[in-house]
Order: structure tokens, then sequence, then C-alpha cells
């Protein structure tokens, strides 16, 4: 079985455990304070894209098992997007359209090309993981804390998956151009990082986790994935 095979497989039996569990209790309610319903609204809008761009380019690959993969992938976020959606109409609080750091990132990806398709995902995807942890582990309120586990859980698989295609994706690059984009990477990374520990610093603190503290935990994580993709051994 190759690599893509093994992740169709994981992606196939977390679809199948979702199945199997009930979704949230929606008819409870939330209540969830400013800073955080505003918050929760920008990760939602983050969450939503339809990831057709990026299911064609899995598709144009040839690796019917990767498409596969992406897809379901794709389905895990658009269910991420669901849950928030919900969770905010639980707490009364509208979805949003389009939230500037996400119209942002969609620029920065059309401008950077095919391969950093991935690239500005994974940094995003690195970052949801820290944000996910503050709200399932600082949330006050109960339905809040049980959507953001069952997104952290997803987002704990999304991050190897990314890296393992992006590995396969810079192997024959030369040395000194895999520096260029290890290093531009980094530097995106960290940007953006501090721009939500920013933009959702409020909610960050109400969460129990200040803004330097949500970028020194984050940073390492980045530094994992750096490893993850550039590094000498897997
Ligand atoms: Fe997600
Ligand atoms: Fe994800």
């Amino acid at each position: 079985m190759g690599k893509s095979d093994i992740w169709r497989a994981d992606f196939e039996s977390a679809a199948r455990r979702r199945g199997q569990i009930a979704d949230p209790e929606w008819e409870r309610g939330s209540v969830l304070t400013p800073a955080v319903a505003r918050s929760v609204q920008k990760f939602q809008v983050g969450e939503s894209g339809d990831g057709a761009h990026l299911i064609a380019e899995a598709v144009a690959t040839g690796d019917h098992a990767y498409a596969a993969a992406v897809r379901l992938f794709v389905a895990e976020e658009q269910n991420h997007a669901r849950m928030l959606g919900r969770l905010l109409r639980a707490a009364g609080w509208a979805t949003v359209h389009a939230d500037w750091t996400d119209v942002v990132f969609v620029r920065l990806r059309r401008l950077l090309g095919l391969r950093l398709e991935l690239m500005i995902p994974a940094v995003a995807e690195v970052i949801a993981l820290r944000y996910y942890r503050a709200l399932a582990d600082g949330g006050h309120d109960p339905l809040l804390v049980d959507v953001a586990r069952r997104i952290l859980d997803d987002e704990q698989r999304h991050v190897p998956f990314q890296c393992h295609r992006l590995r396969v994706g810079f192997a024959d690059f030369p040395r000194a151009v895999r520096f260029i984009v290890e290093n531009g990477w980094r530097l995106t990374a960290f940007g953006v990082t501090v721009v939500v520990a920013f933009d959702h610093g409020s909610a960050l603190a109400e969460l129990g986790v200040g803004r330097r503290q949500f970028i020194s935990d984050t940073w390492p994580l980045f530094g994992d994935v750096i490893g993850a993709v550039f590094g000498d051994r897997q």
C-alpha cells in the first residue's frame, strides 16, 4: 500500500468514526462572549472554502488515492465550517461572509502559484492547532468546547497529511531553492501567527492565552512542520 492509499484509508476511517457519533447537541444552546464569537466568526469563514481548486490539482497529479484523500480532507474542512456555523447560531450570532484576513490568504495563494497552494493553508492549519486547543481548553461554554475538540482531532491529522505531500513536492528541488522557500515560508508563518495573535488577542486573553504565549506555542509547531517537509529524515 502506497502512502496515498494509507492517507485515503485514514480519511475514510475518520469519516466512518464521525458517522458513528452524534452531532453536538445544538439545541442546548451556547453562550459566547462577543470577543470569542467574533473570533470564531473569522475562523468559520476560513474553514468554509469549497476546495475546488485544490481538488482539481490533486486530480491532475494522476494519483487517484491522493485525490480521494484530498476530497475527504476538503469535506472535513467543510464540516468544521458547518459546526462553527451551527455553534454561532446556537449562541445567537450570525456567520460572516469574508474577513479581511481570509481575502489576504486567498490573494497570497493565487499570487504565489500552484505549489504554494499547499504551503499557505499549512500555515493556517498549524495556527489552527493552537487556536482550537485554546478554545477546547479555555472555553467556558460546553458546546464551544465540544466543537473545538472535534475540529482539533481532525486538524491533528491534517498537518502531517499536508507535510507528506509537500515533502514529495519539494524532493527534487535544488538545495538553494529549498533554502529560500523554507525561509520564506518560515517568515510568512511568523508574520501570519503574529497577525492572528493580535487580531484574536482579546478572545485569546479570555481563553487564558496571552498573545505572546500564543506566538511562542505556535512557533515550535511550525518548526516541526518545516522539519517534516525539508528535514534530512522524515
Ligand atoms: Fe479545519
Ligand atoms: Fe485542517
